[in-house]
Formats: structure tokens, sequence, C-alpha cells
């Protein structure tokens, strides 16, 4: 299993702005839905209060610590980003989705990050960087801001030395 957590960070370490993205990256969106598609997803709770609902051809799983937690059929629970992994071991790539509480925590676990570096500095609330001591750059890719694109990005993988 390849665990991967995909991630568009802003050049100022933002990834969240009042529970929501602040930004429209439709080519990003894209790039996300190709990637995740009939994988699982592993999102903390406040990110699934954003999503709201199960992305269609994806396994949701929503880490929380309220077991007790309302969701629709189909969509799990877990109390770790451990026992998310559990439920998703049948996948060869699972993928952490978010937020910043979870990337921190599944960080350890991962293997690969598909990450969306954002070229413009945004004002937000929520930050991640991670640190890529140990990592080496896969693959590299630039996309132009345009009609459906606020800023110009940069697509990366990294994948984890040794
Ligand atoms: N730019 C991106 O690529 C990207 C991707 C995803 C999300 N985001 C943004 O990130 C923001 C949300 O991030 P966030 O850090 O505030 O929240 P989050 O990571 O989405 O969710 C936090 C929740 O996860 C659960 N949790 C955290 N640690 C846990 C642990 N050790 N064990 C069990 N459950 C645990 C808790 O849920 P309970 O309170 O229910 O216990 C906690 O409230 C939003 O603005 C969202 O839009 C950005």
């Amino acid at each position: 299993m390849t665990v991967a957590i995909i991630v568009a960070i802003s050049s100022n370490g933002v990834i969240g702005r009042d529970g929501g993205l602040p930004w429209r990256l439709s080519t990003d969106l894209k790039r996300f839905k190709a990637l995740t598609m009939g994988h699982h997803l592993i999102m903390g709770r406040r990110t699934w209060d954003e999503v709201g609902k199960p992305l269609p051809g994806r396994r949701t799983i929503v880490v929380t610590r309220n077991a007790e937690l309302e969701v629709p059929s189909g969509v799990h629970l877990a109390e770790s980003v451990e026992e998310a992994l559990k439920l998703a071991k049948s996948d060869d790539e699972p993928f952490v989705a978010g937020g910043a509480e979870i990337y921190r925590l599944a960080m350890p676990m991962a293997d690969r990050y598909y990450l969306t570096r954002i070229h413009a500095e945004i004002e937000g609330d929520t930050f991640f960087e991670p640190d890529f001591k140990g990592w080496k750059q896969a693959f590299t890719e630039d996309h132009p801001a345009g009609e459906k694109d606020e800023y110009p990005v940069t697509f990366e993988v990294w994948e984890r030395v040794g």
C-alpha cells in the first residue's frame, strides 16, 4: 500500500480559510478527481463538514473522536488515521485529503505527496507546510492562471526516499 497525501498549498503555507478553500482552481479540482477516482479518501471531520457528501467513485473515511457522528450510508468513521488506513487496506493507494490536523497526523505514514503549489500569497487561517527532507521530487508540471484558474500553480509529486 502506498499512502498518498494530496494537498494544495499557497506560497505562504495556507491550505484553508473559514472551513473552505480560499481559491478557485478548476484544473486542480480535475486533477484531484482523476487521481483519487476509485480510491479511499481519508479526511478530518472539519474537511468532511465542508465536503458534505461522499464524492462519487470514491470511499470516504472521516477521522473523528465522535463515534456518534451521523454520516450518510457508505461513509465510514475512524477514530485515528491508523484505523482509517486499516479500513482502506484493500486499496493500493488510499489518499489522505486533509485538513491540516489530519495531514500532520498522516505525515509519518505517508509514502507519496501530490502537491499543488499555488503561486500566490493568500489570506487564510489553516496552514500546512510539509518538510521534504528525506523525500525526492518525482514530477513537476507548471500551469498558468486562466479563465477557470485564479492563480498559476505547479503540480508536484514527491516520493519518500528509502
Ligand atoms: N488545500 C487543501 O488541499 C485542503 C484539503 C483539505 C482541507 N483543506 C482545508 O483545511 C481546513 C480544515 O482543516 P482543519 O485542520 O481545521 O481540520 P481537519 O483536519 O479537516 O479535521 C479536524 C478534525 O479531525 C478530527 N481529529 C483530529 N485529530 C484527531 C485524532 N488524533 N483522532 C481522532 N480524530 C481527530 C477531529 O474531529 P472531531 O472534532 O469530530 O473529533 C478534528 O476536529 C478547511 O479550511 C479545509 O477547506 C484544505
